[in-house]
């Protein structure tokens, strides 16, 4: 009798191996093996170091601009030199086995795309993304300075309008924007299996995703170390690594990343 794994494994392969669509939702702990910590790690996690209330709202913003901005910028920095590991070349070694993968992700790295992946849809948008707090007038990311170290950062003014730059990402409290949540929210009621990495599924509205998959028929399959609020949904459980299990699922596939 194979390890439970493995037969989670090799279930996962084989739907897979017959799907049509395939949507990879990710979340923090996608990125965990690139050297960037998730946000609830107890340890390493950023809001471990940081008051969520005093980071990530529009409040806080308004509140100390150069505190915020310097974490985002110094993010940014971090996320800059951070290398796509295994489990992103698995991906995109899908890409190549399947006739459509849609990468949906909660996280605002970059990673999916820098690894190569084509179609990805940021639901919380991206650090390399900036634009003025008041109109909205975007900004260009390489005009925004890489921290030389952790701390304060005076936003830059908007040139337009006068008013302090944000990072282009969606704050707690904020809607996602319109145009991702249409895509992904379609994808996830027509694929055939929903891959969900690396995300605890706390988080509304992205946490929705697999059980809207799910309602719809598919198949889904969490890829995660611990247990989290997707497990209840999945079909089956690869209980492992973004890095571990991405590239095993791939050579069951009979694939290579
Ligand atoms: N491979 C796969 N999963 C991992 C790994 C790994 N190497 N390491 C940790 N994880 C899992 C953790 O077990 C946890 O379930 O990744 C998940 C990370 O969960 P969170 O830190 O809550 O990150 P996420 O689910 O993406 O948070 C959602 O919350 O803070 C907001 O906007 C922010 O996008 C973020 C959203």
């Amino acid at each position: 009798m194979a390890p439970p794994e493995l037969d989670a494994l090799g279930a996962a392969a084989r739907a897979l191996g017959r799907a049509d669509l395939v949507v990879v939702a990710t979340g923090a702990g996608m990125s965990r093996e690139s050297g960037i910590p998730t946000f609830r790690e107890a340890l390493t996690g950023l809001w471990a170091r940081f008051d969520p209330e005093e980071m990530a709202t529009e409040q806080a913003f308004r509140r100390a601009p150069a505190r915020v901005f310097g974490w985002y910028a110094w993010r940014r920095m971090v996320v800059r030199a951070a290398v796509p590991h295994a489990g992103y070349d698995a991906i995109v070694a899908l890409e190549r086995l399947l006739p459509e993968v849609l990468v949906v992700t909660q996280n605002v790295d970059g990673l999916h795309a820098r690894a190569g992946s084509r179609r990805v849809v940021e639901l919380h948008g991206s650090l390399e993304r900036f634009r003025c707090l008041d109109a909205g007038h975007p900004y260009p990311a390489d005009a925004v300075p890489e921290p030389a170290t952790e701390g304060e950062l005076a936003p830059p003014a908007c040139p337009r309008c006068g008013a302090p730059i944000r990072p282009g990402v969606v704050w707690f409290g904020e809607v996602l924007p319109e145009r991702e949540v249409a895509l992904a929210w379609e994808a996830a009621a027509r694929c055939a299996v929903m891959l969900v990495v690396g995300t605890s599924g706390l988080v509304q509205p992205a946490a929705a995703l697999p059980r809207v998959a799910r309602d719809a028929g598919a198949f889904v399959v969490e890829v995660n170390p611990e247990p989290s609020d997707v497990s209840p949904f999945a079909t089956v459980v690869c209980r492992g690594s973004a890095g571990v299990v991405l590239p095993a699922l791939v050579a069951r596939m009979g694939g290579s990343a």
